[in-house]
């Protein structure tokens, strides 16, 4: 069952973070990371060649209220993105019946590597699970995003399965890995 999700009124703030909605203010810091090559295409995007193509995602996202900001305290920039979005779990008879959300995120390349990702992950976790009242979250990662895949293993997301994933702005398919992390007991 997919949950409707809404977070243009929603602040999370997690120890270096704050995860809030984007604002049309943040279109600078988003090109500046969406524009590197590699790091869109990691999760099946081609890079921003154009702060226009920036600025029409930077519009979705604040109008389908999906999508967090991740935004640095101490660097006070915005760095990354964090959705909740319509997940595969609704589709599958085994999981179609659970209240579950997917998480998807992105960060810009020189924040990587420093826990930033896990830490805004276990605070949308938490937000799911006592105030959207989530019984499940799914996330996934490709075959070969072993970066991504650490995430997923150390906020104990369990692997249910793989499948094909075809990527229409990208123009080819990925092997893509599923899992789901239920809500706690
Ligand atoms: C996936 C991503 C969000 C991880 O965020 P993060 O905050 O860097 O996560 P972590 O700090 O926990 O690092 C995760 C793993 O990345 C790897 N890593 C760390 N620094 C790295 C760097 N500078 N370069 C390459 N890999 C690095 C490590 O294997 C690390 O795992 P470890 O903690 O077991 O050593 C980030 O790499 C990213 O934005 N990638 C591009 C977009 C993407 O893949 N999105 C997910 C789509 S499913």
């Amino acid at each position: 069952m997919d949950i409707k999700t809404d977070v243009s009124g929603v602040n999370l703030e997690t120890e270096r973070l704050t995860l809030r909605p984007f604002a049309e203010s943040d279109l600078s810091d988003f090109y500046a990371y969406a524009s590197v090559p590699g790091v869109g295409e990691m999760a099946g995007w081609p890079h921003h060649e154009s702060i226009a193509t920036s600025e029409r995602i930077l519009r979705s996202f604040i109008d389908e209220k999906e999508v967090f900001a991740v935004y640095h305290k101490a660097d006070r920039k915005v760095i990354g993105s964090l959705g909740l979005h319509r997940s595969w779990a609704n589709e599958d008879e085994a999981y179609k019946a659970l209240r579950v959300k997917e998480i998807g995120y992105v960060l810009a390349k020189e924040y990587w590597g420093q826990g930033l990702i896990p830490e805004a992950v276990s605070a949308v976790l938490e937000y799911g699970f006592d105030t959207l009242g989530a019984e499940a979250f799914t996330c996934g990662h490709f075959l070969e995003n072993d970066q991504s895949r650490r995430v997923i293993e150390k906020c104990r997301f369990k692997f249910v399965k793989r499948s094909e994933y075809y990527s229409q702005q990208m123009r080819r398919s990925f092997e893509d890995m599923k899992y789901i992390l239920n809500r706690p007991l």
